[in-house]
């Protein structure tokens, strides 16, 4: 019922033998490590009662093959939002777990670290965040046993259920069989409190549990004497009262690191050169290679981002001329990714993304960066566009749409992306109503998103420009073209 599933990596050398030595020299290239990058802040720390994991201690860490433990691990984008939304959850969650500790390790990954960017392909995700249950007899090419649904509230059970064949006391006791234990717990199916505390006491008291028939929560306990007899022992409907019937200590868990940001909200900056250029860095580095370069799509879209860019940065223009119109069919696959980080370092681009965040900084290394670096980008890029006039330049909103939708590391974003921006016309629009159009498209997404846990409380989502910023632009469409364009365009 329950098998590893394979990783989807497979060797390169076997569907191209005959390219085996440029292919060497590129994996070469592409294999360089390098030193991990400041700038991609976790959402965790240990004592959330996590581990956090690199790629590459994972082998060792999760699947040593000696082990008894069960893993549940969550792959994560620090950039995402839905990523940050979901972390006070899991910390929760992973704080009502922390009595399983001894059977079940919680590991985090964040694969907005380049290092890490390979466990998506590793583990063929994708979207983040992505909950793996990894069972002790799993092996690194065998991979993970199970995706976890992201509900919380469910997962309990469900874990429960998935270490049960590897943890014989989880199971439930037959009629008729003889209870060797310290204590029996009666409980209705799924049995989640009692089999939550067999787990949390597998060690110091042995315990069984029985399915109830009666809908009663509340779990009934019996008392086992050595000669086999059972006798009434108390009940209980709550952990810590059963823990307190059957001598058991409570838990001292770990206490999730609440949000202490500052709240004072700060003025907003125009972007700068700094941020245009670690937005692009990642976009084309770190997210292009996590979508997979070997898609047609995602190869189009890096190519016309490329293109775009390259007033902002000569290694983007560099990048667009190396690319040809689409990858050859022979280097599509999993030969894409060091195809893609040749071209790269060709070009002149850094191994990992810099994240080098000036007016984009957050005011926690997880809020804002990267999907406001990337707003900004394309931003300034209609402002570019404006200002060098339609026949020459070409247009933005296309390029941003295929780029948010088909390579943006935070992929429910780009299906949001792709809801919000169904009104974009099919025929390419002058460069004023572009500029106009992505204006009110952000205005939008942010009366969406504000007040939700991704929004950083020194930079809450309101709409642009506040009035102080510009008193006119309230009731005259020139002025709000006039701002923009010189808001936009005063990087630096
Ligand atoms: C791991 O154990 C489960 C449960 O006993 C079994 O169903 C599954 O086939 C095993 N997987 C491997 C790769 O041995």
């Amino acid at each position: 019922m329950l098998s590893c599933r394979r990783p989807s990596g497979r060797p390169y050398a076997a569907r191209f033998f005959p390219l085996l030595p440029l292919l060497l020299l590129l994996l070469l290239l592409a294999t360089a490590a390098g030193p991990v990058s400041a700038g991609s802040g976790e959402l965790y720390s240990p004592v959330d009662g996590v581990t956090l994991l690199d790629f590459r201690q994972l082998r060792a860490a999760v699947f040593d093959p000696g082990r008894q433990r069960h893993w549940l691990l969550q792959v994560y984008h620090a950039y995402c939002g839905h990523c940050i939304a979901y972390s006070g959850a899991f910390k929760k969650l992973a704080s009502k777990l922390w009595p399983w500790r001894y059977t079940l390790r919680i590991g985090v990954i964040n694969v907005a670290k380049q290092s890490n960017a390979r466990a998506m392909r590793h583990f063929g995700l994708s979207g983040v965040p992505s909950l793996l249950y990894v069972a002790p007899n799993c092996s690194w090419a065998s991979g993970f046993s199970a995706a976890l649904p992201r509900d919380t509230s469910e997962l309990p059970e469900r874990l429960l259920d998935l270490m049960e064949p590897f943890v014989p006391q989880l199971r439930p006791l037959q009629l008729g069989e003889t209870a060797d234990c310290d204590f029996i717990l009666e409980e209705p199916r799924p049995g989640v409190l009692s089999r939550g505390l067999i787990l949390e006491a597998l060690y110091i008291r042995s315990l069984r549990w029985r399915a109830s028939a009666d809908s009663a929560p509340a779990v009934r306990l019996s008392r086992v004497a050595a000669d086999g007899s059972s006798a009434p022992a108390g009940s209980a409907s709550d952990a810590a009262s059963l823990r307190r019937l059957i001598g058991l200590k409570q838990p001292t868990r770990p206490t999730p690191t609440g949000d202490t940001a500052p709240s004072s909200p700060m003025a907003p900056r125009p972007p700068t050169q700094a941020d245009l250029k670690s937005a692009l860095i990642r976009a084309l580095v770190s997210d292009v290679a996590l979508a997979g370069p070997g898609r047609p799509r995602v190869w189009r879209a890096a190519r016309d981002v490329a293109r775009l860019a390259a007033p902002l940065l000569p290694a983007a223009g560099r990048l667009a001329a190396a690319m040809p119109e689409s990858l050859p069919a022979a280097l599509a696959g999993e030969a894409s990714a060091a195809v893609w980080q040749h071209l790269l370092a060709e070009s002149g681009f850094p191994e990992k993304p810099p994240d080098n965040w000036v007016a984009c900084a957050g005011s926690r290394p997880y809020f804002r960066g990267y999907p406001c670096g990337l707003w900004q980008l394309f931003h300034s890029l209609t402002a570019l566009r404006l200002k060098t006039g339609d026949a020459v330049a070409q247009p933005v909103a296309p390029v941003m749409r295929a780029f948010i939708v088909n390579c943006f590391s935070c992929s429910r974003c780009g299906r949001n992306f792709a809801r919000e921006s169904v009104d974009l016309p099919a025929e390419p629009m002058p460069a004023r109503q572009e500029l106009l159009w992505l204006w009110r498209l952000h205005n939008r997404v942010n009366r969406r998103l504000a007040g939700r846990p991704s929004e950083d409380p020194q930079h809450p989502k309101v709409q642009f420009p506040p009035a102080a910023l510009c008193p006119r632009c309230g009731d005259s469409e020139d002025a709000v073209v006039e701002f923009l364009t010189r808001w936009y365009s005063a990087t630096d």
